[in-house]
């Protein structure tokens, strides 16, 4: 199956394929993961082998505005920057645009404004695809619900199909081949004490993308074949932690998931090793803190940056720690 038989099986039931408006605006939250997606049953529709879990960043995220122009190809600015057409980041969102494009030389001038870093591990793709495919939906005034939306915005990016919600977010993994049984939904959860610090060793690109370093991961790690047996095991944990706010049981499942989730990609072929000296370097001082008696945790992307995890009564000696720490807001 193709995405464009998706996005027509979605849209299918609209009266015109022409857009309502000229311009439109959305903004989209970055999400981190507490369990995560690694691998994909199908790589063209972006359908995981398992669920994931993540935690939206309401403040971090993607504002993306849609205005039609009379031009012979698509603009991309991204926080005020031209973006060239050659570049990986244009063609992947032209690419997604000629999903929806109503004529083939129908084109738009499209204004991104992201707080977060392009492909350095702070979930950039997902907040940019799940703004972009909201701001669609405004455009052609689609009225999309929030699943459908998710279908959509998985198609650009997997992780992107949890950026539609503020707050804590499963992605079930389905069993569909069309991947209709596979998107997000917000769960019903608040902990207004848990707090994120963001510790950023490195703004550069990454070497390998998230895709690329999965699709290596799948094809090649003799562990790999353990991860969905690790993640229904995690989701469990990170569910029941969520529901009682136990939060050792929350940080310890969040950290050795994203352990393994490297040592799954350190045994890949070739090897893929986000790790900097200084993530190794952060890592050591929060294991050296938690013996010290303070309830702190990371989690890793595919990057060498890491997310700090602790209760907000532990603030003040995570941010003495680390004095670099962001921390950002997850809940008001
Ligand atoms: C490590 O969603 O960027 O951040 O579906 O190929 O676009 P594609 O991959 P992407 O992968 C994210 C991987 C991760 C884990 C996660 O966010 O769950």
């Amino acid at each position: 199956m193709k995405k464009s038989d998706i996005v027509n099986l979605l849209l299918q039931e609209k009266e015109s394929s022409l857009p309502s408006r000229e311009k439109s605006m959305a903004f989209a939250p970055s999400n981190i993961a507490l369990c995560k997606y690694w691998g994909k049953r199908d790589s063209e529709l972006n359908l995981p082998m398992t669920s994931s879990l993540s935690v939206a960043l309401p403040d971090k995220g993607a504002m993306t505005t849609l205005i039609v122009q009379d031009a012979s190809s698509d603009t991309i600015t991204v926080n005020n920057q031209q973006i060239s057409e050659d570049s990986k980041f244009a063609k992947r969102t032209i690419e997604y645009l000629d999903l929806f494009r109503p004529q083939k030389n129908w084109h738009l001038n499209i204004e991104i404004k992201s707080d977060v870093p392009i492909a350095a591990g702070l979930a950039s793709s997902a907040c940019g695809f799940a703004s972009l495919v909201s701001a669609l939906n405004e455009l052609f005034d689609w009225k999309l619900t929030h699943r459908q939306l998710s279908i959509l915005a998985r198609l650009g990016s997997g992780s992107a199909a949890r950026s539609l919600w503020n707050g804590f977010v499963e992605w079930h993994a389905g069993m569909q081949p069309d991947g209709m049984d596979s998107f997000a939904e917000p769960l019903d959860v608040e902990w207004q004490s848990l707090c994120m610090g963001l510790l950023l060793v490195s703004e550069a690109e990454k070497p390998v993308s998230s895709r690329e370093a999965m699709q290596c991961t799948v094809d090649s790690s003799i562990f790999y074949s353990l991860w969905p047996k690790k993640v229904n095991q995690d989701l469990a944990l990170i569910k029941q932690a969520l529901k009682t706010h136990n939060f050792s049981l929350l940080g310890g499942a969040a950290e050795s998931n994203a352990l393994a989730m490297h040592a799954t990609m350190m045994s890949a072929w070739p090897p893929i090793c986000y790790y900097l000296p200084e993530t190794i370097a952060a890592m050591q001082k929060v294991w050296q803190m938690r013996k010290n008696g303070v309830e702190v945790y990371f989690t890793q992307d595919a990057g060498p940056n890491l997310k700090l995890i602790f209760l907000s009564d532990h603030k003040a000696i995570v941010k003495e720690q680390f004095p670099e720490m962001e921390t950002v807001r997850l809940f008001d």
